[in-house]
C-alpha cells in the first residue's frame, strides 16, 4: 500500500513531509534505523541485533509498497528520514477488522507532534480499509510512547510479564493496548 505524500505543519510551525518510503531510500532507512536504535531502549531491536543488508532493505520496502496488507509512512525533515510508522492489516475474514501499528522517530524530533500527526494519518488509512480495532504494544517504562497512545485513544488490555530483557539485564513487561476505531 502506498501513502500519498502530504506536508504537515507541526505545532512549532515547522513543516514535515510525510511520504511513502521508496526502494531507493534503503540506505537512508538503514541509517535511520541504526541511529534510532541507539537513541531509545524502547524498540524491540537494539544496537546489538543484526540489521538487514541494503539489498534486503530495498526488497522489504518494495514488498511493503506492493503488499495489500501493510503501509509505511516516512517522515522527512531537514532533508533526511527522521521517522517511520507502519500499519499492518490482518489478512483473514475473521480478523480483517484488526490492524497493528508501530512508530519510531529520531530523538531530536520527539515532542513536536510528529507522533500525533502520524497516528492521525494511520487512523485515516485504517478507516479506509474498514478496520475497527487498532492494536499495539510497548515496553514498560516507555512513558512517552504511553502518553502518545493514551492521548490517541488506546487503552491497555493486558501485559506480558518479563516480555523484554533490556540490555542492562532488567526484565520489563510488554503492555498491550487497543483502540476501537469509530
Ligand atoms: C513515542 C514517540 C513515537 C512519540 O512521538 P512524539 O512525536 O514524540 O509524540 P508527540 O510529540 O505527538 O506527543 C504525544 C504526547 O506525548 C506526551 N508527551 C510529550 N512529551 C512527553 C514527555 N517528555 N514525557 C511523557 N509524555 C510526553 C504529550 O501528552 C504529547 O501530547 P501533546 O503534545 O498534545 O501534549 C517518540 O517519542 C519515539 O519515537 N520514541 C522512541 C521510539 C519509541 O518509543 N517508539 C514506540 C515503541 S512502542
Amino acid at each position: 500500500m502506498r501513502y500519498e505524500p502530504k506536508t504537515i505543519t507541526l505545532k512549532d510551525g515547522t513543516q514535515a513531509l510525510f511520504r511513502a518510503p521508496e526502494p531507493e531510500d534503503a540506505a537512508a532507512f538503514l541509517d535511520f534505523f541504526s541511529a534510532v536504535r541507539t537513541e531509545t531502549e524502547f524498540l524491540l531491536s537494539g544496537p546489538g541485533d543484526p540489521l538487514p543488508t541494503p539489498e534486503e532493505e530495498q526488497a522489504w520496502i518494495a514488498n511493503s509498497l506492493d503488499s495489500p496488507a501493510q503501509m509505511m509512512i516516512a517522515c522527512e525533515m531537514d532533508g533526511r528520514i527522521v521517522g517511520n510508522c507502519q500499519i499492518v492489516l490482518k489478512p483473514n475474514a475473521k480478523n480483517r477488522h484488526r490492524a497493528s501499528l508501530a512508530i519510531a522517530l529520531r530523538q531530536e524530533y520527539w515532542g513536536r507532534g510528529i507522533g500525533t500527526a502520524m497516528f492521525t494519518e494511520l487512523f485515516t488509512v485504517a478507516r479506509a480499509y474498514g478496520v475497527t480495532q487498532l492494536e499495539l504494544d510497548y515496553i514498560e517504562g516507555n512513558d512517552r510512547g504511553k502518553a502518545l497512545y493514551e492521548k490517541m485513544g488506546f487503552r491497555p488490555w493486558g501485559e506480558l510479564p518479563d516480555g523484554i530483557r533490556q540490555s542492562d539485564g532488567s526484565m520489563r513487561k510488554l503492555i498491550y493496548m487497543r483502540k476501537v476505531l469509530q
